[in-house]
């Protein structure tokens, strides 16, 4: 049973470990990707001019901005290099059979 406020966005087998994509929960889009066979989410728009950043490159647990390369940790959403200043909200991402179900974000 999926926890409550828990919204479906995608099925385990839709990314390798390595991979990442868009999904929407709600109005936002994510980026869902998938960390050495954990999965996790953070908002998709690049804080620095508005990137997508499943547009990007990801290795391990860094997305690189397809625009002006800033880069930002998947798992916690922290900005990691220039040029953005500020992170992206992370989300909570839990494993329900096949089905990888996402957290609307607080606040
Ligand atoms: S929009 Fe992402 S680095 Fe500029």
């Amino acid at each position: 049973m999926a926890e409550p406020g828990f919204e479906k966005v995608a099925e385990t087998g839709d990314l390798s470990p390595g991979q990442m994509k868009p999904v929407t929960l709600g109005d936002e889009e994510l980026l869902l990707a998938n960390v050495d066979g954990n999965y996790c989410a953070i908002g998709n728009s690049c804080t620095h001019s508005g990137g997508t950043l499943s547009d990007g490159d990801l290795d391990g647990e860094e997305v690189e901005c397809p625009l002006h390369g800033a880069t930002f940790n998947v798992v916690t959403g922290e900005v990691v290099g220039p040029p953005a200043q500020e992170g992206v909200q992370a989300y909570e991402v839990r494993i329900s059979g096949n089905d990888v179900m996402v957290a609307p974000a607080k606040g």
